[in-house]
């Protein structure tokens, strides 16, 4: 069976946990387990949240894009915005590397988003934004 969604939501911080929440119902009906589920839940949080916080840093009204594709129990998952874009994504994948100044920023996000699934590719472009694509085999009982 295949099965996918695609939204669109305003990059403000209220909606991270909208998508968070948008993605687990989407993946209730395969009946992942819970650690699948909470690696899923992590890493869209992750992109979420950069392309909200980077990727629109500075500008009103960016709209973050969330694609999810479930091909039998593989799951496909792509958040793109539109925002400034990385110059140098290798360093920007690098554990511990940070642009951000407030100290709630670890420089982890990549990381996790890299440990959580299976495989993880950054496309980006300065001036034209990012888009991150995630894929995962999940154990499925339903
Ligand atoms: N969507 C994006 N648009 C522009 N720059 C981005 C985007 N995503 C990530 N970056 C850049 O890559 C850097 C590393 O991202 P990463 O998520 O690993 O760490 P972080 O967001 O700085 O900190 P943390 O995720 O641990 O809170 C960011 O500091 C930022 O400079
Ligand atoms: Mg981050």
């Amino acid at each position: 069976m295949e099965n996918r969604f695609h939204m669109e939501f305003s990059a403000v911080s209220e909606n991270e946990s909208f998508a968070r929440l948008c993605i687990s119902a989407f993946l209730l009906p395969c009946d992942p387990t819970v650690n699948d589920m909470t690696d899923i839940k992590t890493a869209v949080s992750e992109a979420v949240t950069n392309a909200i916080i980077h990727g629109y840093e500075g500008v009103e009204n960016g709209i973050v894009t969330l694609d999810a594709r479930l091909e039998k129990n593989i799951l496909h998952i792509k958040v793109s915005d539109t925002g400034k874009g990385i110059a140098n994504i290798e360093e920007a994948r690098k554990p511990l590397f940070t642009t951000g100044s407030d100290r709630e920023r670890s420089g982890m996000g990549f990381t996790v988003m890299e440990a959580f699934t299976d495989k993880m590719a950054v496309e980006s472009e300065v001036g034209k934004g990012t888009t991150v694509t995630m894929q995962k085999r999940l154990k499925c009982y339903g």
